[in-house]
């Protein structure tokens, strides 16, 4: 696991006798260790190690968020715990759609229930839901039993929450409206060795309509391209061969900063890093798409060969209400030379249905275009309504069971398209990623293509990590069975 060596020192010297240190990362390092005296005494009184448990919701900026709050966890020296029923649980949650709040609020109720019966359990509940003032207030009112809330801006400031929790009754609930800065050096902890997330922008400033990310998010920040190379070369050191570089809007990166530095820059300067083998990006905004984007992806072996372009709607009536800022024959036009440029692409993408006033018409348009794009893949999701958006407001909010019927008819286009899409690869020998071993025959691992897809070879467990030569013998619709060669 890696641990920030430079913020290990800090913990290592930090004065527990003299006052708390206002400036970061010193603040949150003082606190680290304070909490560590504290789990330490707790499991020698207990007989057994203080155990945490992370659950997480949604994006992958939140998977990534989670291996932040994992690593301060565990730099306390808590150790995993298999379920819930942990000394210290937090969930990390979303809020981009209802039915995410919905369930944070189900697995809440229960962990209320395992909390009577679990002496000293601490409940914390952070991420985007609880940037909204509503979801707090209902967990004040109706889920007392929760310790900790805090919420997006101020995750770095977590081991200082986490002490105080530990060391007082009553509910902690920090919530900002924006961030004060970006904190660098605190500790993470990977979930996979070998590859990992490295955030370049945190927020959004797009504002599509029925989006409540740049409410709960801010206001889009660029990390400096220099703290995301070093962060990228100390991942590569430590074992790290695939970057997947994260952002709301990745196309826009650099330009809130001083020095400007576009984001194919960005990407040129990561792929230079020696040792490091492949480089993802996720997301980017059609609208923002470069042609200098393309060029480098085109140029570097190292960048995927998979884009995924959010569509959202293929009508220009509603993607304009959307306010997404382009038309669909501007989307096509860039997916098709995305197609024609990149060899072997895939593109996959995130679809909503049943937006304020959408009808029959504007679904045919949506399929419309899916099929002259021919997704390898494609995210459909039912339009939820988000209070405090624009498209909350609007008047004409389709029935459900309308909402459920176009749903059907874009999903079976999409799978119509989908499948098979992979066919022409069979036969061919690829390089994949060994990831895990398979999860239903555990003779076979499971390696990730460069376009995403996913290739399940016999092996074992030691290959896992490794870039492997993959021939792909057999094409299963959105996977393939191959060999190792
Ligand atoms: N309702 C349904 N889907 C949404 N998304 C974002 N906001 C909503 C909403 N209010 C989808 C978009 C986005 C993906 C991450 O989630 O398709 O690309
Ligand atoms: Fe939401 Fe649009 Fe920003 Fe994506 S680009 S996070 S959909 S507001």
């Amino acid at each position: 696991m890696a641990i920030n060596e430079r913020f290990e020192q800090l913990v290592r010297e930090a004065d527990l006798n003299s006052p708390v240190p206002e400036h970061e990362p010193e603040r949150q390092a003082w606190f680290l260790a304070r909490a560590k005296t504290i789990i330490e005494k707790r499991a020698q009184e207990a007989g057994r190690k203080m155990t945490f448990r992370v659950e997480t919701f949604g994006c992958q900026m939140n998977a990534r968020d989670s291996e932040k709050i994992i690593g301060i966890l565990e730099s306390a020296g808590f150790a995993e715990a298999p379920s819930e029923d942990a000394d210290f649980l937090v969930y990390n949650t979303c809020t981009v759609r209802d039915n995410a709040d919905q369930r944070v609020f189900g697995r809440l109720g229960r962990a209320g229930h395992l909390k009577k019966n679990h002496p000293g359990m601490k409940i914390a509940v952070c991420g985007c839901m609880v940037q909204e003032k509503s979801n707090v207030e209902k967990i004040r009112r109706s889920y007392r039993f929760v310790d900790l809330v805090f919420g997006t801006h101020n995750l770095y400031r977590f081991a200082e929450y986490m002490c105080t929790c530990i060391e007082s009754d009553g509910m902690v609930v920090e919530i900002w409206d924006r961030a004060d800065r970006i904190v660098e050096a605190l500790p993470v902890a990977r979930k996979y060795p070998f590859k990992s997330g490295v955030n370049i922008t945190f927020g959004c400033n797009n504002f599509c309509s029925y989006c409540i990310v740049p409410y709960v998010r801010g206001r889009e920040r660029s990390r400096t391209p220099e703290e995301i190379i070093l962060e990228c070369e100390r991942l590569v050191n430590d074992g790290v061969v695939e970057i997947m570089l994260l952002g709301q809007n990745v196309n826009s990166y650099g330009k809130d900063l001083e020095t400007s530095c576009s984001f194919a820059e960005l990407l040129e300067r990561v792929c230079k890093i020696e040792g490091l083998k492949r480089v993802r990006f996720m997301t980017p905004h059609p609208k923002d798409f470069s042609d200098d984007v393309i060029r480098v992806v085109r140029e570097n072996e190292k960048i995927a060969r998979h884009i995924h372009l959010p569509l959202q709607s293929g009508s220009d009536r509603i993607l304009k209400r959307m306010n997404r800022r382009y038309t669909r024959d501007q989307y096509m036009a860039l997916a098709l030379k995305i197609r024609e440029q990149i060899p072997d692409v895939s593109i996959t993408t995130d679809i909503i249905v049943g937006f304020p006033g959408e009808e029959d018409c504007d679904i045919d348009d949506t399929i419309d275009v899916v099929r002259t794009v021919g997704y390898d893949n494609a995210f459909t999701f039912i339009y939820s309504k988000r209070a405090g958006t624009p498209a909350a407001n609007m008047p004409d909010q389709v029935p459900d069971s309308e909402k459920n019927r176009m749903f059907d008819r874009v999903l079976a286009a999409v799978q119509e398209t989908a499948h098979g899409r992979a066919e022409h690869l069979t036969g061919r020998v690829m390089e994949a990623l060994a990831e895990e071993i398979n999860v239903k025959d555990s003779s076979y691992i499971t390696a990730r293509l460069s376009n995403n897809m996913l290739v399940h070879v016999p092996g074992d467990p030691s290959m896992i990590g490794k870039m492997l030569q993959v021939r792909l013998d057999e094409c299963r619709g959105f996977y393939f069975f191959g060999t190792v060669v």
